[in-house]
């Protein structure tokens, strides 16, 4: 019997009345009775994205809402800022040139987050061609999160529309969509929904919605357009996760109970404790200046492999945290305090990571990164 501690970017854990309302018996979707709860959701969803506009659920991960983005927005041989800091921005260009875009990429050394002057030159050296803006709001593969009211400032007096991946980052920082003009958000059920995977959410400004109108990219499944005339009667063009939604709605009490403010307080103080954590372990974190508030970028010290610590602290003694993606795969471990985690959530993963180090001939004084985490709590 083994109690298990999950700290990844996603999946994240499940509050336990979330996992119940999975088990409710099934019901049709096409009846009154799912409308009460579709509506519900999308309320709920509109708080979450703090927009006024239609938030439209589908089912897919995240990466299927960021995929409806791009066919929804854009036609072949249209072109498109792209900001790479991380693998989840090289997954903008990727999708994009699946659909024949023309990306006009930003690198972004990974660790940093984009320079939000650079996009406001690019935009201006390629003016009225550049019809979207496609940026991260956390790369969680760095930790580093993204200045986005910053870019919706420069985009917004440009022809193009901001789409922003907030699959990680949204419920549990801030995005306040309509306030700094974000045209499209795009996120996922797994991460600071608390939810297991499986759904994808987006939004739309009107300015954005104009595009959808002209884009001429092959969609079936990802047609907006069928998705908003569903949802006027508040219907979903194809059979939705409806256990998913079921659970959604439970997600969306829990968050409006604690209401945002008080949940990314609570984000802010289980990273701060983990960053603070790092420091007295002498371990340096990857992401020195934009560190977010969603998950730690931790660099592996030297003399250590960090793809066996990570190994070993989630198949000895079952605390899951995530190596490095990428370029970063051995070089950094990432410990997530994304959604349902709380105070002794972190102390444990502290705790049990100290242990790994130790037995892995890390030197350094035990008990010194859970005393700092527990300093930050006691403040
Ligand atoms: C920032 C970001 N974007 C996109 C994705 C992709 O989402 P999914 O794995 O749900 O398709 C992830 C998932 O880790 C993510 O963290």
């Amino acid at each position: 019997m083994h109690k298990s501690y999950l700290l990844t970017p996603g999946p994240t854990p499940i509050p336990e009345a979330v996992a119940q309302a999975q088990a409710r018996p099934i019901i049709h979707h096409r009846t009154p009775q799912f409308q009460k709860i579709l509506k519900e959701a999308i309320e709920g969803l509109k708080y979450v994205f703090q927009t006024n506009n239609d938030v439209f659920i589908l089912t897919s991960s995240g990466t299927g809402a960021m995929e409806a983005a791009v066919a929804n927005l854009l036609s072949k041989g249209d072109t498109a800022i792209t900001v790479e800091g991380g693998k989840f921005g090289e997954r903008w260009t990727e999708i994009c040139q699946a659909y024949g875009i023309n990306c006009e990429v930003i690198k972004v050394e990974w660790g940093r987050a984009v320079e939000p002057e650079r996009i406001k030159a690019l935009l201006k050296n390629l003016g009225r061609k550049v019809k979207a803006v496609f940026t991260t709001l956390c790369e969680t593969s760095t930790g580093v999160v993204n200045d986005i009211q910053a870019i919706g400032k420069i985009v917004k007096d440009t022809e193009a529309v901001l789409v922003v991946d907030a699959v990680s980052g949204l419920g549990a920082i801030p995005l306040l969509t309509d306030e700094w003009n974000c045209d499209v958000v795009v996120s996922g059920s797994q991460k600071g929904l608390m939810l297991p995977p499986g759904l994808g959410f987006i939004t739309l400004s009107q300015k954005a919605w104009r595009l959808v109108q002209e884009a001429k990219s092959p969609r079936y499944y990802f047609d907006l357009n069928k998705a908003k005339k569903a949802l006027a009667e508040t219907d979903t063009p194809f059979t939705p996760a409806i256990t998913l939604i079921i659970a959604l709605v439970e997600v969306l009490r829990l968050i409006k109970e604690d209401g945002l403010e008080n949940i990314f307080l609570r984000h802010k103080k289980m990273a701060e404790a983990t960053r603070q954590a790092m420091k007295a372990l002498g371990l340096e974190l990857f992401a020195s200046e934009a560190a977010s508030d969603v998950v730690t970028a931790v660099k592996v010290p030297s003399g250590i492999d960090g793809e066996k610590l990570v190994k070993i602290m989630r198949d000895s003694y079952n605390v899951t945290i995530a190596g490095g993606q990428g370029e970063l795969k051995g070089k950094i471990f990432r410990i997530a305090h994304m959604g349902y985690i709380e105070e002794f959530d972190i102390i444990v993963c502290i705790s049990c990571l100290e242990k790994v180090l130790k037995q892995m001939g890390y030197r350094f004084e035990l008990g010194q990164g859970v005393k700092a985490a527990q300093e930050v709590f006691l403040k």
